[in-house]
């Protein structure tokens, strides 16, 4: 959520670095965005409200080719507003000290109102509705001319989350970056040094990065690094890195990112399977829970903690503990479950859900069963994230970066990793070795299966045609696909405007299908799991309220009942909530797009939500 980079160097101008920078990271917001350069004659800012582009129109016209090789160092933002509207006042970078110190900031400063009062009454002037520019004002206000200790000084007086980067011209060639809950990662390149808030800004430079840990300061000069804790004393990081390229990050001639994640499932979901099942076994290896079967069998019950689509996943492991492992399991909104006192223990398993492993509310729900003594892991897609490290145990996705705001290979790949996680969960209880083979064979296929729905890419585009008018619309499922109804309306929700509500298959009856007439399109999902006949009749149900029925169906089965129908490979019902999840977001693109949706960047919304 926000996108900070910085860029220092002994001779390349930070100009296009900060701007192509910025647009890897827009994904993370983007209803503003700012630069702040510095040179010998101090710092200038250019600050422009809307995506990366305009901001990247306002230098074009008011920083000519010829200047800008001056500016070998500078900071960068692109901002999702949490204080004050996205105008041009609350963008970052913010400035203080006479404008001569500028700053970037990723968080929330939680006292910030009252480190506004006491600077205010000291006569400083604020021009913006930020938290971020209180800290600005406070690391001047320390400034006693050591930039490193000043920052520390002011973060020691803030209460909240952080990522920030900062310059200032009294302190030429120096930018310092802290971190406290907010992601930051150094790339260190040969000549130059990249910070941002996500790999994916850096890796264009190098694949050497440091990720700073919380409570980290660093001074990144074109000389190196140093890295300090708070209280000033050098603390030192491992480089490590990164097993990806810049290809993995680029749209490869797909329109739109979502699109190509969609398509890069199969590869995404071998990736998260790859040597991780033991086929004569009938069991996963999953090594990095770090589980003893003794520790396994004493699991009384899984809570899974996430938000959104991770949630969803997290609904889709709760059938899939239950089932294959008789394990009692609870989803929880991560938000919720860390201010309702949560009820755990030393006899529960808190599984932890997060794609990039920095939502601020799992992280939360993830400390806070740490503190009650449960067993703690995580599933993240993000390697160092800070998720992923709090839990200190856990799977890597491995699905690859996801870009697109509206979240689908790691879904897949979530229940997929989940699904393997039950499955050695259940064979450490009634599970046999038989029924183990069967799945161990069934998720070896799973690539496959997901290349002959997205085969059907085409057909899916053609129903989306009929329905993308529509401004309402119900995704009913039952079981393990009633989580992915939730999905499925979440994906139509996000990407294309259209309202849409996922419910219970039996539960339409019970209020909501009082809304239902021809110009209520339901899309029911009518895979092969048990309770199908049921919902077989509530489309019937439907049906008789003149409602366009949407059927995803297995094929060869495609219902009479239903209007359109939307195939998928037959499977085990294990596997039947990713097919079937994959078809809905086709769905869902094909819709946003016939639509004119902005479909990787939605309006309103960022990925990685870093703030509660
Ligand atoms: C929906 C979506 C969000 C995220 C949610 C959690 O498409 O992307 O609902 O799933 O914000 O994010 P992570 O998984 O990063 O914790």
């Amino acid at each position: 959520m926000c996108g900070i980079v910085g860029f220092s160097s002994r001779s390349t101008s930070a100009v296009r670095p900060l701007v192509s920078g910025l647009s890897r990271l827009e994904y993370r917001g983007y209803d503003s965005a700012g630069v702040a350069l510095e040179s010998t004659a101090g710092v200038r800012v250019f600050k422009q409200t809307g995506k990366v582009a305009e901001l990247d129109k306002l230098l074009k016209r008011e920083l000519p080719e010829e200047e800008r090789a001056k500016y070998t160092l500078g900071i960068a933002h692109t901002r999702w507003a949490t204080h004050g509207l996205p105008t041009v006042a609350n963008a970052h970078p913010h400035l203080a000290d006479g404008g001569r110190l500028a700053l970037v900031h990723n968080g929330i400063i939680e006292n910030y109102a009252a480190l506004r009062d006491g600077l205010e009454r000291r006569g400083v002037e604020f021009v913006s509705q930020t938290d971020t520019e209180v800290l600005a004002h406070l690391v001047a206000a320390f400034d006693r001319g050591d930039f490193l200790a000043a920052v520390c000084e002011a973060l020691k007086r803030v209460e909240g989350t952080y990522g920030i980067a900062a310059i200032s011209a009294r302190h030429p060639g120096e930018m310092v970056v802290a971190r406290k809950g907010s992601p930051l990662v150094i790339g260190i390149g040969e000549k130059d040094t990249v910070v941002a808030s996500d790999v994916s800004a850096i890796v264009a430079y190098t694949r050497q990065v440091i990720y700073l840990k919380d409570g980290d300061v660093a001074m990144v000069t074109p000389d190196g690094v140093d890295i300090h804790s708070l209280d000033n004393s050098p603390v030192s990081r491992e480089v490590q890195e990164v097993d990806w390229d810049i290809g993995a990050i680029e749209k490869g001639g797909y329109d739109h990112f979502m699109l190509k994640e969609i398509f890069e499932q199969p590869d995404a979901l071998a990736n998260t399977i790859r040597g991780r099942l033991d086929p004569g076994g009938g069991t996963a290896i999953l090594s990095g829970l770090n589980l003893s079967p003794r520790e396994l069998a004493a699991v009384r019950r899984l809570v899974i903690v996430g938000c959104g689509t991770s949630l969803h996943a997290g609904m889709v492991g709760k059938c899939l503990f239950e089932s294959l492992a008789d394990v009692p399991a609870s989803p929880e909104q991560a938000a919720e479950f860390r201010y309702s006192n949560p009820i755990v223990g030393p006899d529960d398993w808190v599984i932890a859900l997060s794609q990039s492993g920095e939502t601020a509310d799992t992280l939360a729900a993830v400390r806070e069963s740490i503190r009650k003594g449960a067993l703690v892991s995580a599933l993240c897609n993000v390697v160092g994230s800070t998720i992923a490290r709090e839990a200190g145990r856990g799977v890597y996705l491995h699905a690859g970066p996801e870009i697109s705001v509206a979240s689908t290979k790691a879904f897949t790949a979530q229940v997929t990793a989940l699904l393997m996680t039950a499955l050695k969960l259940g064979r450490t209880r009634r599970l046999s070795r038989e029924a183990g083979d069967r799945l161990v064979r069934e998720i070896t296929g799973l690539p496959d299966l997901v290349r002959r729905v997205l085969a059907q890419s085409e057909a899916i585009a053609r129903i989306a045609e009929k329905y993308a008018s529509a401004s309402d619309m119900f995704f009913i499922g039952r079981g393990i696909l009633y989580p992915v109804a939730l999905e499925g309306a979440l994906k139509v929700k996000e990407v294309a405007y259209v309202h849409a509500e996922g419910y219970q298959a039996a539960e339409l009856k019970h209020g909501p299908i009082a809304l239902l007439s021809e110009k209520t399109p339901v899309v029911a999902l009518l895979a092969d799991i048990p309770g199908k006949e049921k919902t077989l009749g509530n489309v019937q149900e439907c049906r008789a309220r003149n409602a366009p029925v949407i059927a995803v169906a297995t094929e060869g089965d495609e219902t009479a009942a239903a209007t359109d129908a939307m195939v998928v490979p037959k499977t085990c019902p294990e596997l039947a909530p990713i097919v079937s999840a994959v078809a809905l977001q086709l769905f869902a693109y094909h819709v946003a797009r016939l639509r004119g949706c902005e479909i990787d960047q939605p309006r309103n919304l960022a990925k990685s939500v870093t703030v509660e």
